[in-house]
């Protein structure tokens, strides 16, 4: 696929991703680095992303990884502190780390909503107010990752409708407090993409796959560097009068739904919960 842009957007950028171990928030790592930009990675297992980090480096970028995790504020902050002393003031971070199961709501628990709820809502308000303090201001900008059903319901997705139509929210009232500190805030929200976690778990069969795709304008899944795109473009110069923005990402997806076709919608099993 071409790069949709062809000069460095973030040369001597910094920017601090969340879930960036893996997946979209991989990408968008990987797009950073290749414009130019530092990247550090927090996510919960040193491991992945180490060897995440690896990549990047890889890819001509100073990058490194910092175990924590989005729940817990005090080591949250410990991360991001450490961040910012290796690599600067941050210019750019990225709220990407999140957690889905598909299951009804008879088929989860309370502690079921709520890791998804703290994982999401409460993981991306946390890194945002921990970070405020480290952000270059002004200038920085900040993508909160959303998704397609905090604007439109989905069987089985309960706890992330909820808990993404919240990040959406706090998108908005973080764009108006911290707008007068020159700092935008805006969300992204992807439709189906392929070649993730979640995607495995929300269409883990071709029919189920056949179904998603056959309600998008576009006929396919996105790419993850598609997504990538929308970030860079966010985080680059080229958007410095966006702010409090949720663009969507979904080959016109929101256009005809997620879960208002569920008489056509072939047969899965229900998890257990
Ligand atoms: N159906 C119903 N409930 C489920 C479930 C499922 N498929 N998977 C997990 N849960 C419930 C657990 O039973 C538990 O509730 P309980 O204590 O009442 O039993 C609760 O969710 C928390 O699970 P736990 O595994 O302890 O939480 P965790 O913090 O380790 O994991 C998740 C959080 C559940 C979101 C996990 O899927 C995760 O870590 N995901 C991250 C990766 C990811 O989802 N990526 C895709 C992003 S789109």
């Amino acid at each position: 696929m071409p790069e949709a842009f062809a000069e460095k957007q973030l040369a001597g950028k910094s920017a601090l991703i969340t879930g960036g171990g893996s997946g979209i928030n991989l990408a968008i790592a990987k797009r950073f680095a290749s414009h130019g930009a530092n990247v550090s990675l927090v996510g919960r297992t040193k491991e992945k992303l180490d060897a995440a980090a690896a990549e990047l480096r890889a890819l001509g970028a100073k990058a490194g990884g910092y175990a924590a995790d989005v729940r817990d504020y005090d080591a949250l902050s410990a991360a991001i502190a450490s961040a910012r002393s290796d690599h600067g003031l941050i210019d750019i971070i990225v709220c990407g780390a999140a957690g889905n199961f598909p299951a009804p709501v008879l088929g989860m628990s309370a502690n079921g909503f709520k890791a998804v709820v703290d994982i999401d809502l409460l993981g991306t308000f946390n890194t945002c107010r921990a970070g405020f303090e480290h952000l270059r201001r002004p200038g920085a900008s900040i993508i909160n990752v959303s998704a397609m059903q905090a604007v439109s319901p989905m069987a089985m997705q309960a706890h992330v409708c909820a808990a993404k139509a919240g990040v959406d929210m706090l998108t908005k009232c973080l764009a108006l407090e911290w707008g007068s500190e020159g700092v935008r805030v805006n969300s992204i929200a992807p439709g189906a993409v392929d070649d993730t976690e979640g995607m495995a778990r929300l269409a883990p069969t071709p029919e189920i796959r056949e179904h998603y795709t056959n309600m998008i304008p576009l006929r396919r899944f996105a790419q993850k560097d598609e997504v990538a795109d929308l970030a860079l473009f966010l985080a680059s110069v080229a958007a410095k009068f966006i702010t409090g923005a949720v663009i969507l990402c979904d080959g016109g997806q929101s256009l005809t739904g997620l879960g208002g076709r569920l008489s056509s919608a072939p047969k899965r099993e229900t998890p257990k919960a």
